[in-house]
């Protein structure tokens, strides 16, 4: 009989990587995936709690699969991810009826358990594994070593570590192999890769070792940490023909009063020089950023800063979310005083601001010609990503997955374009 696992998955790239390798490792040893739970003889829920309303989400998707155990006592239930943290005694009091909670990433820990309790070893040869998607995530470090007041990711995921280079470019080649052609280097702060690493290797480095593979024509990574952005992985960013101009450089507030308190260890004006500096080396770079509103203390003055900073800086992407206090963080025990309709007003007008500038962005776009990476077919169209990563979609006859095409933008959106194949690049 075939077993059947089912995966559930919010969060960031690290957890989608995440859950992608468990699923693969499990397609190896003969599973097959299902999309009920109630189909499954495994079900893993790969869980996020940057926010309280991620953290809700995880536990109500969990509370749900409580009558599961009841009609099937023999499927197990298995949570990993950033839910949980050293101590599981108040989960397992919560939710006596999981089999087993797992760190975040440790899928280790979780093909191990699959492979014990259902003393299963490998049934396909390496040569039956599945294709690699065509735009792949690599996960290069885990954890993070700065102190932002308001972040439970560093006491989730710990301090960070990173992998070897070796390990990192054997990866990379076995998923070229099988069909990627872009990776996006991950880490929590990955432009602190290898400084915990003997020899101490840099990002720079990794990315000029990884340029080096044959048919991977696009490598990204992400996401930096304007103190870690050294002046090494601009040079490369601005050197590397397949290292897209592509960068997330979250600001957080634009404001060093709201900076300070957040424990950034940067100004406003020190990230400003960072960015031109950017802009300066990498022409037409796509930067990217995040921000929170409704930070502790954060006046309407301290707000419009960071709003006349996002309008005045012209982000192609802007990720806006309202302070949320997370248990054990420094922040958590400042007073959360800014009123839940105030932070839905100030995200309100971050998105509507970025509506406009990323519409005025792309609208720019409009007759120009694209390198665009096909990586699926969505709702009969074909979609990639520019080198910019700008979502474009386009129609054209016969199997475009995984190749590159020429696109003469034809229609522009806030968040995706529209074009037609002015040249297919040869198979
Ligand atoms: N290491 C990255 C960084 O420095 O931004 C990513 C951290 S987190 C996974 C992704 C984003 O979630 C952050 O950039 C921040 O904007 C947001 N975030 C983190 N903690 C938050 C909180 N307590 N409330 C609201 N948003 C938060
Ligand atoms: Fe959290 Fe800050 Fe580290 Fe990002 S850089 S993971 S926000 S502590
Ligand atoms: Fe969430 Fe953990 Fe990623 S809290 S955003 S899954 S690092």
């Amino acid at each position: 009989m075939v077993m059947k696992y089912h995966i559930w998955t919010i969060g960031c790239q690290m957890n989608q990587a995440d859950s992608w390798r468990a699923a693969e490792e499990l397609d190896s040893l003969g599973w097959e995936s299902t999309a009920r739970p109630e189909d499954a003889d495994l079900v893993l829920l790969n869980t996020c709690v940057v926010r309280q309303s991620a953290e809700d989400k995880a536990c109500g998707r969990l509370g749900s699969l409580k009558p599961l155990k009841r009609h099937r006592p023999q499927a197990a239930i298995v949570v990993m991810g950033c839910l949980v943290s050293e101590d599981t005694l108040a989960l397992e009091r919560s939710f006596p009826f999981v089999d087993l909670f797992l760190r975040p990433s440790d899928v280790e820990g979780f093909i191990g358990f699959a492979a014990e309790r259902w003393r299963t070893g490998p049934s396909s040869s390496p040569d039956a594994a599945q294709d690699a998607p065509v735009c792949a995530y690599v996960p290069v470090m885990e954890g993070c070593n700065n102190h932002c007041t308001y972040c439970i990711v560093r006491l989730r995921r710990g301090r960070e570590q990173s992998r070897p280079i070796d390990d990192i470019v054997q990866e990379v080649h076995c998923l070229v192999q099988r069909g990627a052609r872009e990776v996006t280097l991950l880490g929590q702060n990955v432009d602190a890769y290898g400084h915990d690493l003997p020899g101490q290797p840099n990002l720079a480095g990794l990315l000029r070792t990884v340029h080096e593979i044959d048919d991977l024509w696009r490598i990204r990574f992400l996401t930096s940490h304007p103190n870690d952005m050294s002046e090494r992985i601009i040079d490369a960013v601005a050197e590397l023909g397949n290292v897209c101009e592509h960068i997330e450089l979250p600001v957080q507030a634009g404001h060093d009063f709201t900076l300070k308190r957040m424990g950034r260890g940067y100004t406003v004006d020190q990230y400003r020089r960072l960015l031109s500096r950017i802009r300066e080396r990498v022409p037409g770079a796509a930067v990217a950023t995040d921000v929170i509103v409704g930070f502790p203390g954060e006046t309407r003055d301290h707000f419009q800063a960071t709003y006349d900073l996002l309008a005045q800086e012209r982000f192609d992407v802007v990720h806006v979310a309202a302070y949320s206090p997370r248990p054990g963080t420094p922040a958590a025990r400042l007073e959360d005083d800014v009123t839940s309709p105030e932070k839905e007003r100030r995200r309100r007008l971050v998105e509507e601001l970025q509506r406009q500038v990323s519409s005025e962005i792309n609208h720019r776009l409009l007759g120009s010609a694209t390198e665009v990476l096909v990586e699926e077919k969505h709702k009969g169209r074909w979609k990639g990503r520019s080198r910019g990563n700008k979502l474009v979609f386009f129609d054209y006859d016969g199997d475009w997955r995984g190749r590159l095409a020429q696109v003469e933008i034809t229609r522009a959106g806030p968040w995706s374009l529209l074009g037609k194949v002015i040249a297919p690049h040869p198979a």
